[in-house]
């Protein structure tokens, strides 16, 4: 599918994101192991988190619109052939942890995109914890667990919750060391399941858990969708977008340092923090001091922030995002090819970016590359920029964001 956008006179509404993907995961999968049902309100509607919960059904977990029916740490089943995964590094790793220390074993595999993805990264810890996990297909379970000390080399969310998730059946403490704090939703939830962790600074520590008891939640807007229409709005010259009840915890808040937008309504919900968000035109934003750890803070965010970084008056550097190179797409190489079509002064380096702004953007023919974000990034330079702008495979964005066009259209008058 191709997408056509063209820049509005004037870029206002109010929209709803859908529920945090992350959080949407995570909601399910402990809740399936959790002792006794739980009900999940905004749980997130794209095609990743439809695929934990495939898996979950697959491992003999009642999955519904209104939420799990948790089975406890000892009721899951051997599912009957391999797990498929879609296009979700976060199903995939999660699972592998808390599949590694199932009496079963699973297999688990994913599409072209997820079958390129690093997964040694937590095969190798989880082998470090006697666990039975290899590679080319991803194989876990049937070994028993002991604890270990995790030192991290490379943040990442994914890999510190399926050490987490493994920790809870195994003997001993298992204990993660982060180089840089990453999004803390699984200890968040996990606390709040009566969990036995302990969280102190970058090291968080889990011990074999008796029982989680169920966690019904309200799973907060998705501020990674936000970030969408925070940056059009900021550099649109006439927006105001109102997006209610987004998640604003602290660990993905990067984009509200280097964008402050006004948040109203502050409350809880799942025991996250949220706001209402009201994303305005920006003038006079000086280009970012980027230091690599942001990166760690706001990785999902950094297509669109690739976008924005063209809208400063000056030079932007942003690294320390060599992660960027091994999701979905490799985003760093996307970016930079989109953005150079659509005129930006763009740099690739082998950890981000180095972009020359302002620029007037011109509209282009552009790739996905199949990849979510970096559809939905090059998007916003189209509301950003002169003329004509086609995203190709613009279908892509129904993996984290399924209303992504319409939502865009309805903001644009
Ligand atoms: C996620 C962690 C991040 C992020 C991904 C979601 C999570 O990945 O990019 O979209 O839910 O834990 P990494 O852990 O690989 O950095």
């Amino acid at each position: 599918m191709l997408a056509t956008i063209r820049q509005p006179a004037e870029l206002r509404g109010s929209v709803e994101v859908p529920g945090d993907k992350s959080i949407s995961h995570r909601a399910l999968i402990l809740n399936a192991v959790a002792a006794g049902p739980a009900r999940i309100q905004n749980l997130a509607t794209g095609e990743d988190v439809a695929s934990t919960a495939r898996c979950l059904r697959a491992l003999g977990v009642k999955v519904s619109e209104e939420g799990v029916q948790g089975v406890g740490l000892h009721g899951l089943h051997a599912p009957h052939g391999p797990l498929d995964c879609g296009n979700s590094g976060t199903t995939m790793r999660l699972l592998a942890g808390l599949l590694a220390g199932q009496p079963f074993e699973t297999t688990l595999t994913g599409d072209q995109s997820l079958s390129r993805r690093p997964m040694d990264r937590v095969t190798t810890p989880l082998a470090k914890m006697g666990a039975r996990a290899t590679l080319d297909p991803l194989r876990v379970g049937g070994g028993k667990l002991r604890g270990a000390e995790h030192l991290m080399d490379t943040p990442s969310a994914q890999v510190k919750s399926a050490l987490l998730l493994a920790g809870l059946q195994a003997d001993g403490v298992t204990r993660v060391v982060e180089p840089v704090r990453t999004r803390d939703h699984t200890e968040r939830m996990l606390g709040a399941m009566a969990a036995p962790i302990r969280v102190d600074g970058a090291a968080v520590e889990v011990r074999r858990a008796a029982r989680l008891d169920p966690l019904p939640l309200r799973v907060p807007g998705d501020l990674s969708s936000a970030a969408f229409w925070i940056v059009a709005a900021a550099f649109h010259p006439r927006a105001l977008v109102e997006l209610p009840g987004v998640g604003v915890n602290p660990t993905r808040a990067g984009i509200l340092r280097l964008l402050p937008v006004a948040r109203i309504k502050e409350t809880k919900a799942g025991g996250e923090p949220t706001a209402t968000l009201h994303a305005r035109t920006m003038r006079g934003v000086r280009p970012w001091q980027w230091s690599d750890h942001l990166s760690a803070e706001l990785i999902d965010e950094l297509p669109v922030l690739a976008v924005a970084a063209t809208q400063l008056g000056g030079r932007t550097v942003i690294s320390g995002a060599g992660e960027l190179r091994v999701k979905e797409s490799d985003r760093i190489a996307a970016m930079a090819a989109g953005l150079a079509a659509l005129g930006a002064t763009i740099r690739e380096l082998p950890d981000g970016w180095e972009i020359d702004g302002p620029v007037r953007l011109r509209g282009a023919r552009v790739d996905s590359f199949g990849d979510h974000r970096v559809a939905m990034a090059l998007a916003v330079a189209g509301l950003l920029a002169e003329g004509e702008t086609e995203v190709e495979g613009a279908e892509c964005v129904a993996v984290s964001y399924p209303r992504f066009w319409d939502d865009l259209g309805s903001l644009c008058r």
